[in-house]
């Protein structure tokens, strides 16, 4: 039998056109496409087989939500009242307010938007009674706490939602003020969702709240319909293919009972988005080559992994402005940022490669979600990261 080597892959003339726009870029630079975003909701909200809500939080870009904001259908979580100015007018599907902060001013914003509030805590409510007065009353749906409801040794509980005892003291303050009280809402935390037998799982989560709900029904009177499973997809969920269908099946049983929902923001726009950045300086130092970028920490923190214990550095891809000089050594190559922090370090390419040249790009998939927003750029007073919209 004889084995063919296929020839590696030509780059199609429209990588090529987009490689040359990227040259001509100002950087540093994130790079949004809203065609991606629409896919990874479709996908994503397929392989759950419920409606998908969309948390803004991910990526508020405004030029990006118009572009893609009307995919949205199941709605948007909204965690600001800036992520509510950026979405009032422009998203006519349900919208939910979620912050345990939200004080009188948001909560007078989201009234006035017919936003659903979901509730952390019985003071929260109480709050929101006042500010509601003689107003037409919202929506409500109870946060419980995920950690109250099952107890995971992978997830440390967090302070969000309430306790089951809180939850029905505070259904019962709603419903007192003619509150009604729609639904219920957890969240396990990013990058949370997975499947196992140790009964804390994902699946397991979404029956301990449809466990509860009889209980709140009783004092409402009304039964819950809406349960808001939360998620914790992460940006490779296409890849767990096994673990949605594993999934989907053990919460098949809820939905005869209840609209099962869904929220994200990470799986839905982290594969929508690029950072590039631009070798503004090049040396060799020990064993590697330091290529000394003009984006850095400020502009994606994340990136730096300073809140990893264990820092795993993406490994970006090189665009070479021009042919690497043949005759230099080999060496990996550590990408740092624009600051004089020794934490500001953002890539590595462990790949023995001949040395990036001034000017080269390098450029990061995957950063469509929190990389932006999460980043400080005060810092040295430099400015911040420019945005493109690029639609595949
Ligand atoms: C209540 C709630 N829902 C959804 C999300 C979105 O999480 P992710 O982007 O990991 O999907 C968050 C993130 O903090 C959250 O707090």
């Amino acid at each position: 039998m004889t084995t063919t080597h296929a020839s590696p892959p030509v780059r199609d003339d429209a990588a090529a056109a987009t490689d040359q726009w990227l040259l001509s870029l100002k950087t540093p630079c994130y790079v949004l496409d809203p065609t991606v975003v629409m896919a990874r909701y479709a996908d994503l909200r397929e392989r759950l087989g419920t409606p998908l809500i969309v948390s803004l939080k991910a990526n508020p870009n405004l030029d990006l939500l118009i572009r893609c904001g009307h995919a949205f259908i199941d709605g948007v979580e909204l965690a600001s009242l800036g992520e509510l100015d950026i979405v009032a007018g422009r998203i006519n599907a349900p919208k939910y307010v979620n912050n345990p902060s939200m004080d009188e001013d948001f909560m007078r914003a989201a009234l006035a938007s017919r936003c659903t509030f979901i509730i952390d805590s019985l003071e929260q409510a109480q709050r929101l009674i006042r500010v509601i007065g003689k107003q037409a009353a919202p929506h409500t749906v109870l946060r419980l706490n995920a950690g109250q409801l099952v107890s995971s040794g992978k997830h440390p509980a967090d302070h969000f939602g309430m306790s089951r005892h809180d939850a029905l003291l505070t259904t019962t303050a709603l419903t007192q003020a003619n509150v009604p009280v729609v639904g219920l809402h957890t969240f396990a935390g990013s990058n949370s969702f997975h499947i196992d037998d140790k009964g804390s799982d994902a699946a397991a989560l979404a029956h301990a709240l449809a466990a509860f709900a009889p209980q709140v029904a009783h004092i409402t009177g009304m039964p819950v319909e809406f349960l808001n499973v939360g998620g914790g997809f992460s940006e490779h969920f296409p890849s767990q293919a096994q673990t949605f269908d594993a999934y989907r099946q053990r919460i098949a049983p809820l939905q005869k009972n209840f609209k099962v929902v869904h929220e994200s923001g990470r799986g839905v726009f982290a594969g929508a988005g690029t950072f590039v950045t631009r070798v503004r300086s090049i040396k060799a130092l020990g064993e590697r080559y330091v290529a000394v970028c003009d984006g850095g920490l400020s502009h994606n923190f994340l990136l730096a992994k300073t809140e990893s214990m264990l820092k795993q550095y993406a490994q970006p891809r090189l665009l070479r402005r021009q042919q690497a000089p043949v005759d230099a050594p080999t060496l990996p190559i550590q990408f740092v940022g624009s600051t004089c922090s020794r934490a500001d370090v953002i890539g590595w390419s462990h790949d023995a490669s001949a040395p990036p040249s001034v000017g080269d790009l390098v450029i990061f998939e995957n950063c469509g979600a929190y990389n932006q927003t999460y980043s400080v750029s005060a810092f040295l007073s430099q400015s911040p990261a420019h945005t493109y919209i690029h639609q595949s």
